[in-house]
């Protein structure tokens, strides 16, 4: 099987990177023939105003993936940019892929939602409702006594529906200036390359016609369009591409140290090149059951977040230990998360190690050597389907 995935240029990588999609890609490697590449493109079309990182994230990230055990000499690792034949089969299939196919797809509109918000059409329009609500608490069919939460619910899911409108296209654009809400806000993220994300990210995947796509959920409907685009050119023209299937990842979810995703922008990742005294430190600060106050009160261990980290990081029988002490309120938290810290670091030692002889440069001899082999294969395609195209 050919296998092929792609990341964002994130920058220093973290252990949910690791378990979310790094491991599988290396546990793909072993058996599959592998291609792993730098999506900087893809970290344009929603990022392109802020393009000073692009390159220091890629070299640090793609050190990062060898640390974690991606080995160049069995997967090949490369730039999106520097395989030009991304873009050329990107604009053929751009021609036969249906608007509709993209205006309907789920992660554009979430992720167009989330940008809005970021881009502060919620403050805006927070601002201009607020008159608004206090004519609603007063008009409210019952006393509210608490009238901050009541204002803020509102407020909250008033925005929510106005950019959801406003992305729907309900709401006529040119009227945001009157509404006082800029228009360059919207216009920022209704760009004609963020929303054929799905067709270059379809594009990096049939370049190599790959039979499997190792993804997180998020990124389902884009196979899917991969899929139908594929289906398309094939019934159009010629039985030429593969569909490839998503290839999901079976490790448990890995939460940040405070139980919410783990994600840089929150400040509670784990990161593969912080030092042991800082993981622990971590650690020690994470919440674990909060109905667990004293060392000897039973805990819930399917409830806590530490208890999460031990079924990943602790073997099987020592965590069935942990569980059963943690119940029968035998185990404190204290020395619970001692262990987990410690178990972690072991985890994370001989992938810090590796980090640590990875210099800027090896990482940039792998991504070339990569590179000149991902556009011979991409090459090779690319003919064929000129060819079938009569160009
Ligand atoms: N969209 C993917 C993400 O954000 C990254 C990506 C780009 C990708 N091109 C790809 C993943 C091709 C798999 C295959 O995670």
């Amino acid at each position: 099987m050919r296998i092929v995935s792609g990341m964002r240029p994130t920058g220093k990588l973290h252990i949910g990177h690791f378990f979310g999609a790094v491991k599988n890609w290396v546990d793909l490697q072993k058996k599959h023939e592998t291609l792993f590449f730098v999506a900087d493109w893809h970290a344009l079309t929603t990022s392109y105003k802020d393009i000073s990182k692009i390159k220091e994230n890629t070299l640090e990230m793609v050190a990062d993936w060898i640390a974690m055990g991606l080995d160049p000499n069995k997967s090949i690792l490369f730039i999106q940019s520097k395989v030009k034949y991304h873009a050329e089969l990107n604009l053929i299939l751009g021609m036969i892929t249906p608007k509709s196919w993209l205006e309907l797809n789920p992660t554009y509109k979430d992720t167009k939602y989330n940008l809005l918000k970021i881009n502060h059409i919620e403050k805006e329009y927070s601002e201009k409702i607020a008159p608004l609500l206090d004519i609603l608490v007063k008009n409210a069919p019952a006393n509210i006594e608490d009238e901050a939460s009541f204002k803020k619910i509102l407020q909250e899911s008033l925005t929510d529906t106005f950019i959801k409108l406003l992305i729907e296209g309900i709401i006529d654009k040119e009227k945001l200036g009157e509404l006082n809400i800029s228009k360059r806000d919207f216009y920022e993220t209704d760009t004609f390359g963020f929303f054929g994300y799905p067709v270059l990210m379809a594009s990096d995947i049939l370049m190599y016609n790959a039979d499997g796509v190792p993804v997180g959920e998020d990124q389902l409907p884009h196979i899917e369009i991969t899929r139908e685009v594929a289906r398309r050119f094939n019934h159009l023209y010629k039985e030429f591409f593969k569909e490839p299937k998503a290839v999901l990842t079976e490790t448990p979810k890995l939460l940040g140290t405070d139980g919410r995703k783990m994600s840089k922008s929150y400040n509670n990742t784990i990161m593969i090149d912080e030092t042991e005294e800082e993981t622990t430190s971590k650690i020690m600060k994470m919440f674990t059951d909060p109905e667990k106050l004293r060392k000897n009160d039973p805990g819930h261990p399917d409830k806590c977040n530490v208890f999460s980290y031990h079924k990943i990081f602790t073997d099987k029988e020592a965590s069935t230990d942990i569980e059963n002490n943690c119940k029968s309120g035998k185990l404190g938290c204290v020395e619970c998360k001692k262990i987990l810290a410690k178990n972690l670091n072991t985890f994370l030692v001989p992938i810090r190690e590796r980090r640590s002889t990875i210099n800027q440069n090896t990482v940039k001899d792998v991504l070339e050597e990569g590179t000149k082999k991902a556009n011979a294969v991409a090459k090779e395609n690319m003919d064929a389907i000129n060819s079938i195209l009569g160009l």
